[in-house]
């Protein structure tokens, strides 16, 4: 019987710990302490050497404080679930290590949890209903999924994007506009006082469960040559920017209730955080269909959607051993890609 289970994940730049404990409703969040390395704006991206150095400096306090903010000492821990990939190698490298050298010192449970099955959990934690079968729709810097999900585990890809994430498109698209890094809440923040004065490109809206943000990417870029002031223009372009992705976003979820007659959406992953968005979705598709979207700490990279996931898989029966490796692509279990004829030729 598992009723506390310690999360630690470390696999890009943010060092986070968090203390899950038994409730009768499911996991229920006793700490989350998430320490974000302000160094990478300075350079306008994640330089993975400098994140792994902060992540050794900073993982044993991260976990210590969750300990404490959650009034539990390490004794009382029955699990330990890690980020193991996809992810920075440097960075993963930390958080598995250190989670095995717990273990191994203190014969407890261990099991290294996939990134983004993370992300697909986050929406748990504060509503612990929440049950499958809905769609689920990952967006985050390095990857943009969209998901059928029947049953928690099994996972079966519908669409990808086919060349930018969607965070990473905010990332390219803040640096045209000169913001800075991350770019995603410097560009919803400057959309917000501008308005969608040029109609950008929505690629793919017509076709199948894909996405492709690197065309609009390059019509920004355009926009942002032709403008002739662009002080005055980039408010705009960045409303323009998040018009078009919240069309192609919706577009594709509104297909994915219809192919498989799910009553539940789940959005989840860095871009999530963005709460135009959400009120954007609850909008266009609240009336039709449940839409979850887990508040910005538990969307962002955390260690309570690792914890969660990991208390998934560990009352299935599985733990991890001590070979446990870092795995900067690690594939995800339990995802299929199920052939379905609507990835090419869907229109509606
Ligand atoms: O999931 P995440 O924290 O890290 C990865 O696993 O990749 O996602 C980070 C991404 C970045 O590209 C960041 O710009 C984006 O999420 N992001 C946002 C917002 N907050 C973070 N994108 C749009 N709007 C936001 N408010
Ligand atoms: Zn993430």
């Amino acid at each position: 019987m598992i009723d506390v289970v310690l999360g630690i994940e470390t696999s890009c730049d943010e060092t986070s710990a968090a203390v899950l404990v038994r409730e009768p409703r499911g996991p229920s969040l006793a700490s989350l302490v998430i320490l974000s390395q302000d160094i990478h704006a300075v350079f306008g991206g994640v330089v993975p050497e400098l994140a792994s150095r902060a992540h050794i400096r900073t993982v044993v306090p991260v976990v210590t404080r969750a300990l404490t903010e959650a009034g539990i000492t390490l004794n009382s821990v029955d699990a330990l679930a890690v980020t193991a990939g996809p992810g920075l190698i440097g960075s993963l490298l930390v958080g598995v290590s250190y989670a095995k050298a717990l273990a191994a010192a203190t014969g407890k449970r261990l099991i290294g949890v996939h990134h983004l099955e993370g992300h697909v959990f986050a929406a748990t934690l504060e509503d612990p209903d929440l049950e499958p079968p809905f769609v689920a729709l990952i967006i985050s810097g390095g990857h943009t999924l969209l998901l059928d999900v029947p049953t928690w585990g099994r996972y079966c890809l519908l669409g990808r994007t086919r060349d930018d994430a969607a965070g990473e498109a905010y990332d390219k698209v803040a640096a045209l506009l000169g913001l800075g890094y991350p770019g995603g809440p410097e560009v919803e923040k400057l959309a917000a006082s501008g308005q969608e004065r040029l109609t950008l490109p929505r690629p793919m809206i017509m076709s199948g469960f894909d996405f492709s943000f690197s065309g609009l990417k390059t019509a920004v870029l355009h926009a942002v040559r032709d403008s002739d002031d662009l002080e005055r223009d980039r408010a705009d372009l960045a409303a323009s920017f998040q018009a078009a992705v919240f069309d192609v976003i919706a577009a594709k979820l509104e297909r994915a209730l219809k192919f498989t007659g799910y009553p539940t959406i789940v959005v989840g992953g860095g871009v999530a955080c963005n709460r135009t968005l959400a009120g954007f979705l609850q909008t266009r598709i609240g009336g039709r269909a449940r839409v979850a979207i887990a508040p910005p700490r538990f969307n962002a990279d955390n260690a309570a959607m690792i914890a969660r996931a990991g208390w998934f898989h560990l009352e299935q029966g599985r733990t991890s051993d001590l070979h446990l490796e870092a795995e900067p692509r690690l594939p995800w279990p339990g995802l299929e890609s199920k052939p379905n004829p609507s990835t090419t030729h869907l229109t509606n």
